[in-house]
């Protein structure tokens, strides 16, 4: 298999310069990782840096794009550090983003950004909820008719260990291993769930065909254990960009990760043919998005 993890030297968020083999490689599913680029925690914050300060029941704390800070339970002091500090991320982050990719610029939707202090090894989970199982994102109540979704990860653990994901292959393969089993689209079916409120906008077909991938994957042991696939330990001090929604990935290990989500139109890609929109469309021969 090609290599689907693309390394680059870079240790200054706002020094990312576009380059068209990058460029190729993140829309065609492969993972950017900058080894060297690290995100800096303030002296001050690093008693943030515990997992008790998520609120219960809750995997990640995230600050939204207002500013509201959500999923700590934390004094008024450690809430202000924790916007600071994930709001920090954020910055650095859109900086990456826009010196990577600057045609995306006036085209991203900037989703809430989360710190996620939780040891993922051990996690207790339905199969379906379970990140530790390759996948590709793609959420129930969330419909996005084909909006990517492009991560930005950084991993802060301050003992030096590593986040571990494995990192699957590209998103062909797998719609063309999952789509001759998918279950067939009901329209009158997605009414319901939005008329349920089980949907926050209508399903369309490419929103069911992704939850059948993420699904099929899943569950799916065989796939799990014998797809090709690496495995990838992030180091501490490290960041990584990729786009969720299309390059399949599990986190088998780490604690102390940032996250942040960006939407982007399939218009506004470089290639938008390398989108998973236009491989499914192409695969299932009929437009999929009303
Ligand atoms: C995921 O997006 O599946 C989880 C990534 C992580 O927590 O490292
Ligand atoms: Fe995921």
């Amino acid at each position: 298999m090609e290599k689907q993890i693309v390394e680059r030297d870079l240790a200054d968020w706002k020094a990312a310069e576009a380059d068209a083999a990058l460029i190729a490689a993140v829309e065609a599913g492969k993972v950017l990782y900058f080894p060297s680029l690290h995100f800096t925690i303030w002296p001050q914050e690093a008693a943030l840096l515990r997992p008790e300060l998520l609120a219960k029941g809750k995997r990640n704390i995230s600050l939204d794009a207002d500013g509201t800070l959500k999923g700590a339970d934390a004094s008024l002091a450690e809430q202000a550090e924790l916007a600071g500090m994930i709001g920090r991320f954020r910055d650095g982050a859109l900086a990456l983003v826009h010196g990577l990719l600057p045609a995306y610029q006036p085209h991203l939707r900037i989703a809430p950004t989360s710190f996620r202090p939780a040891e993922v090894q051990g996690r207790a989970q339905s199969w379906r909820a379970d990140d530790r199982r390759l996948h590709v994102d793609a959420f129930p109540s969330r419909p996005n008719r084909g909006e990517r979704i492009l991560r930005v990860f950084a991993n802060i653990n301050p003992m030096g260990q590593p986040r571990t994901w494995r990192v699957g292959e590209p998103f062909e393969d797998v719609a063309r291993r999952y789509l001759p089993r998918a279950k067939p689209y009901s329209a009158w079916q997605a009414q319901c769930l939005k008329r349920l409120g089980i949907t926050k906008s209508f399903r369309s077909e490419y929103d069911h065909l992704m939850l059948q991938l993420h699904d099929g994957m899943k569950g799916d042991a065989d796939y799990q254990k014998n797809a090709r696939q690496v495995t990838m330990p992030f180091a501490a001090g490290s960041a990584w960009v990729c786009f969720s929604d299309q390059t399949p990935h599990a986190v088998m290990s780490g604690q102390f990760m940032m996250e942040q989500t960006l939407h982007l139109p399939v218009e506004a890609q470089y290639n938008p043919s390398s989108s998973p929109l236009a491989i499914l469309t192409r695969l299932a021969g009929h437009p999929l998005v009303p």
